[in-house]
């Protein structure tokens, strides 16, 4: 693996095993970082990503487990999601208290950087989507615990919050970006949005914000880096 230059630290990708977080070990790989999955199954990370990454088995419940995962990371990206309306797996568990345990985490552990996919419409309590046990508010309850935690001492933090996901390669398009969650619907590809996350690290036009982003036109690109170019800082506090 040729090393990446404009990056070097060790990252935790929590949520690897999913859609999304394949594609942010994928891209990671694609730009020479070296990577360390948080995984609950083992059996499911190695068939994934077999020798390529370091695998360690925990459970996002688990505060002692998530500071042994971050110990000798610089970064935390997670692409966490809830798949059921109760239990283990519920917004609650998964998309509010097992991030912010991840954060709390990170933050005592003197990572660098969280970088997180969020959702649009997330400050809208009133959206349908909050039918499913209320996911996109656990999410924003979430999003304001990195933020208020993050954005001091040196720390940094990167909120995407994507449109319907799609499966399909990166790069096949030009992306609309915005903030304050004006955009009401729109869809991007997963691995567009592994892309924004995984460059995050090393851009300082990508620290602390939050944004909204969405497919514009299909258009080869070489790079998503020019999406960071008009998103203002996240000061002191965004709705
Ligand atoms: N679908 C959309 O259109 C859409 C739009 C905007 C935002 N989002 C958000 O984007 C994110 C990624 O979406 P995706 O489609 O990539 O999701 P996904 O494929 O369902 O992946 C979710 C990940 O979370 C992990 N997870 C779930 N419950 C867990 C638990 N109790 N303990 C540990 N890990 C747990 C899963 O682990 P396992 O692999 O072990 O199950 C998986 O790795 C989600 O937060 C989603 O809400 C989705």
């Amino acid at each position: 693996m040729e090393k990446n230059l404009k990056y070097q630290g060790r990252v935790l990708v929590a949520g690897a095993t999913g859609k999304t977080g394949q594609w942010v070990v994928k891209r990671l790989l694609h730009h020479g970082i070296a990577v360390r999955v948080f995984s609950r199954d083992r059996e499911k990370a190695l068939a994934l990503f077999g020798e390529k990454v370091e695998i360690f088995i925990g459970r996002i419940q688990s505060s002692n487990d998530i500071d042994r995962a971050v110990s000798g990371c610089q970064a935390v990206i997670s692409t966490l999601g809830s798949s059921s309306v109760t239990g283990e797996s519920s917004p609650g568990e998964v998309d509010r208290d097992g991030v912010i345990r991840l954060v709390d985490e990170s933050a005592k552990a003197g990572l660098k950087h969280f970088a997180i996919i969020s959702s649009l419409a997330v400050t809208k309590w009133y959206h349908p989507l909050n039918l499913f046990a209320g996911v996109l508010s656990k999410k924003w309850e979430a999003e304001e615990h990195l933020r208020s935690l993050f954005a001091k001492e040196g720390r940094t933090y990167t909120i995407v919050r994507p449109g319907g996901l799609k499966d399909g390669e990166p790069l096949r398009h030009k992306l609309r970006v915005d903030t304050g969650d004006r955009l009401w619907n729109g869809f991007i590809n997963r691995a567009d949005v592994a892309e924004l996350l995984v460059i995050s690290l090393w851009l300082d036009k990508a620290k602390n914000r939050t944004f909204e982003v969405i497919n514009d036109i299909e258009e080869q690109q070489t790079s998503l880096e020019r999406c960071y170019d008009a998103l203002p800082p996240d000061c002191p506090k965004i709705v």
